[in-house]
């Protein structure tokens, strides 16, 4: 099974988003069984996403971008898990925007991955080298098992710059969280990936798939991406 996870960011209100939906439909009226797509969306979008997927049949899975690394209670304005879970299969956490403007910890994801799994949302956990080590250490904290987590090698440097890690590069990451997780552990690259370079990424051994921001926003772009792989 390969993974293909857009992430959307702050991007696309809910008309916008079903506008998207429905140009994906009419360029890709069919999806490959092999390919497992996720579109992590603004929480905003995601029931009418949800109830629109249903109704077309579109197999998409949806997740979300972030979550409260609390459980239900005082804590305003955030979005728990336990709410989450009727929305969504997935939720990336711990990507490198919300680490550095929301000055997120790797304590706070390693707690935000406890409270999805309790929840049965598969976590997409986003990883760079220089707090690898720390953000693995955390998750032993919280004893968490890595067979139901997916890990995506996000280098900061090649997030949204247009210049890709090199693929050995991503091979010699993808076998460190191997190492450290124990398992067989579900591995992403993420960061400049586009129709043109995703197969260097999607046939490496120990990858599982790509994480994309930019290029998930067209659905022509994305459908490409589909295509291509
Ligand atoms: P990008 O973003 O594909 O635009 O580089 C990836 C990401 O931030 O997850």
């Amino acid at each position: 099974m390969t993974y293909l996870v857009a992430n959307w960011k702050s991007h696309s209100n809910n008309t916008q988003s079903l506008i998207w939906l429905k140009e994906m439909e009419e360029l890709l009226p069919t999806t490959p069984s092999n390919l497992k797509v996720i579109i992590c969306l603004p929480f905003t979008d995601l029931p009418e996403f949800n109830r629109h997927l249903d109704l077309q049949k579109t197999p998409f899975f949806v997740g979300a971008q972030t979550v409260s690394q609390y459980p239900d209670g005082k804590h305003t304005g955030d979005i728990t898990a336990q709410m989450l879970s009727e929305l969504v299969t997935y939720c990336v956490v711990g990507h490198s925007e919300r680490r550095s403007f929301n000055k997120e910890t790797c304590q706070e994801v390693a707690q935000q991955t406890k409270l999805l799994l309790e929840s049965n949302i598969t976590p997409i956990i986003c990883v760079d080298t220089p707090y690898l080590d720390e953000q693995i250490k955390e998750l032993f904290v919280q004893n968490i098992t890595f067979d139901h987590c997916i890990f995506a090698y996000e280098p900061i440097s090649a997030i949204g710059s247009g210049q890709a890690e090199t693929p050995i590069n991503v091979g010699k990451v993808a076998a460190k969280i191997a190492l450290l997780t124990n398992e067989n552990t579900t591995i992403l690259y993420g960061g400049s990936v586009s129709p043109e370079n995703v197969l260097s990424f999607t046939e490496l051994p120990g990858i599982n798939g790509v994480l994309v921001g930019t290029s998930s926003l067209d659905p022509n772009t994305f459908s490409k991406l589909i295509k291509t792989i």
